[in-house]
């Protein structure tokens, strides 16, 4: 395979930043992760450091770029993944951030949004940007940095300031200031964006009292978003990507029709169904989201957002210590026949979907002198798929009955869980090949913007699965886990400290 046609795939997750070379058949030339320190400065809050995205970002890069190099490998193209929602504001002289990143699972302004709901705004909120009132989102974020910052807002006001999620910052960065850019998906995730006329909301704007001047320009998901900065790397890079690593692994997935739909179980877990070229709205909590826009053509999902996924079993490595890796969950859930009725319910950052509940707080419930660590590592990996079920559930009540479910990221590795997951949703789930959907779904934006792929179908084309899990949980066994985890969900929510 001629190697000089290479795409170099930037993932800026929640809790690694990592880089990927792919070949042009999608295989994998070079690849490199760094984990970065997560700050939890007060109850409920989570931030990162800026300059540990930038330069943990910045020496991925360098060491899979010298890994494809040594193999003879040049990089065509650049193509951009984030962690969403995450909010950063920096000075547009100096490019220095003014405040840590407020991370996307940061509950520091659930009153901000009670007000704002009480205030009469969530339709408004909802029909303009398919999303809800909640702190996940970035617009409550940006606001917080400006009246806590001291000077921040009369800086904003005299447009001193630039306001971006990673993917913007990592650009503004990588082309040394010289482009202030996000794409269409990134930005249906700030609470400030019409997903509908796609561009920032002059009612949105005012509501949340964030300044215009501080937005960065969007474009589409294969766009020309500058060249890195002369000195960076050996040569200078185009980059031509673009999405948040939700949409982006919905695209290394292949969901280009309508109907299609994956999961990816990263730090939270993220179902996507690509609802074609409609913005439908939940009645059921679902979030409405850009998909993408390639080509002119923009297509719609329905999200379901659950905040702890592979955060559960970090959990039982780095908080109880029950593991040395997460590898290690597989083993402990097949050594037990059942899960003893132990329910895990890890509302460790809130619930999202579909109870969008900022203030919950995980519990484990069903607990007696025989419960082992095995069991509650088994708990854990059910809690994922039971959440999983849930939003599954609302899906269906808004009339849609997917039969089979895509999944990837770091977790389906464990085929213990993809076996669950098929048993207690119901439905065939299928694991791909190349398991980094989310990198691949960046490098195939960057891909199409510069020539090497002709359209999403020749894409689709090139998608392969790795197995197949069919569901064989018996009725009777689902049905009862479903009315234990119903009952520890409301046990949760009903839970006041
Ligand atoms: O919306 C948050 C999401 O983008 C974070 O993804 O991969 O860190 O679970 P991840």
């Amino acid at each position: 395979m001629p190697l000089e046609n290479c795409i170099l795939s930037i993932d800026q997750g929640t809790t690694s930043s990592r880089a990927i070379v792919f070949a042009p058949d999608s295989s994998i030339v070079a690849v490199a992760q760094q984990e970065f320190a997560q700050h939890y400065p007060n109850d409920g809050w989570v931030e990162h450091d800026p300059e540990d995205i930038w330069s943990s970002t910045l020496n991925v890069c360098e060491q899979a770029i010298a890994q494809a190099t040594k193999k003879g490998a040049k990089i065509a193209a650049i193509g951009v993944t984030n962690q969403r929602e995450t909010t950063l504001v920096w000075d547009k002289k100096t490019g220095k951030t003014i405040y840590n990143a407020i991370v996307w699972q940061d509950g520091r302004t659930a009153d901000k949004c009670r007000e704002l709901q009480n205030a009469g705004h969530l339709m408004t909120v909802q029909q303009r940007t398919g999303l809800l009132l909640d702190p996940y989102f970035s617009a409550t974020k940006v606001a917080w940095i400006l009246d806590n910052v001291d000077g921040a807002r009369r800086k904003a006001d005299a447009n001193e300031l630039a306001f971006g999620t990673v993917d913007s910052f990592l650009i503004w960065r990588l082309t040394g200031g010289k482009v202030h850019a996000t794409d269409v998906t990134n930005a249906s995730r700030t609470n400030l964006f019409n997903i509908h006329n796609l561009c920032w909301d002059e009612t949105l704007l005012d509501i949340f009292n964030v300044p215009k001047s501080m937005l960065p320009e969007v474009k589409e998901c294969a766009a020309d978003y500058g060249n890195t900065a002369a000195g960076l790397f050996a040569y200078s890079i185009p980059i031509a990507g673009v999405a948040g690593d939700q949409q982006a692994a919905s695209i290394g997935q292949c969901c280009f029709k309508q109907g299609d739909i994956k999961s990816t179980y990263g730090t939270g877990c993220f179902v996507l169904l690509n609802t074609g070229e409609k913005a439908l709205l939940s009645k059921n909590k679902l979030l409405t989201t850009v998909a993408y826009t390639i080509k002119g053509k923009t297509n719609y999902a329905l999200e379901g957002s659950i905040f702890i996924a592979g955060a559960a079993v970090q959990w039982l490595r780095d908080g109880l210590k029950i593991i040395e890796c997460a590898s290690e969950t597989e083993a402990m859930a097949k050594s037990i026949p059942d899960d003893h009725g132990v329910f895990l319910v890890p509302a460790f950052a809130g619930l999202g979907t579909p109870y969008w509940a900022p203030n919950a707080r995980g519990a484990i419930f069903g607990l007696t002198r025989a419960t082992s660590s095995a069991h509650l590592a088994r708990a854990a990996l059910e809690s994922v798929c039971l959440q999983t079920s849930d939003l599954l559930k609302a899906m269906r009540e808004d009339g849609v009955n997917p039969k089979k479910l895509r999944v990837d990221g770091g977790m389906v590795a464990n085929s213990w869980v993809c076996q669950f997951l098929a048993g207690v949703l119901d439905v065939t789930v299928e694991r791909p090949k190349v398991m980094e959907t989310t990198a691949l779904g960046a490098a195939y934006l960057a891909g199409l913007q510069i020539g090497i792929y002709q359209s999403t179908d020749e894409l689709a084309s090139m998608n392969q699965i790795d197995s197949r899990f069919e569901p064989k949980m018996d009725t009777t066994k689902r049905e009862k886990l479903l009315k234990g985890w119903a009952s520890a969900i409301q046990s949760t929510l009903g839970f006041k400290a």
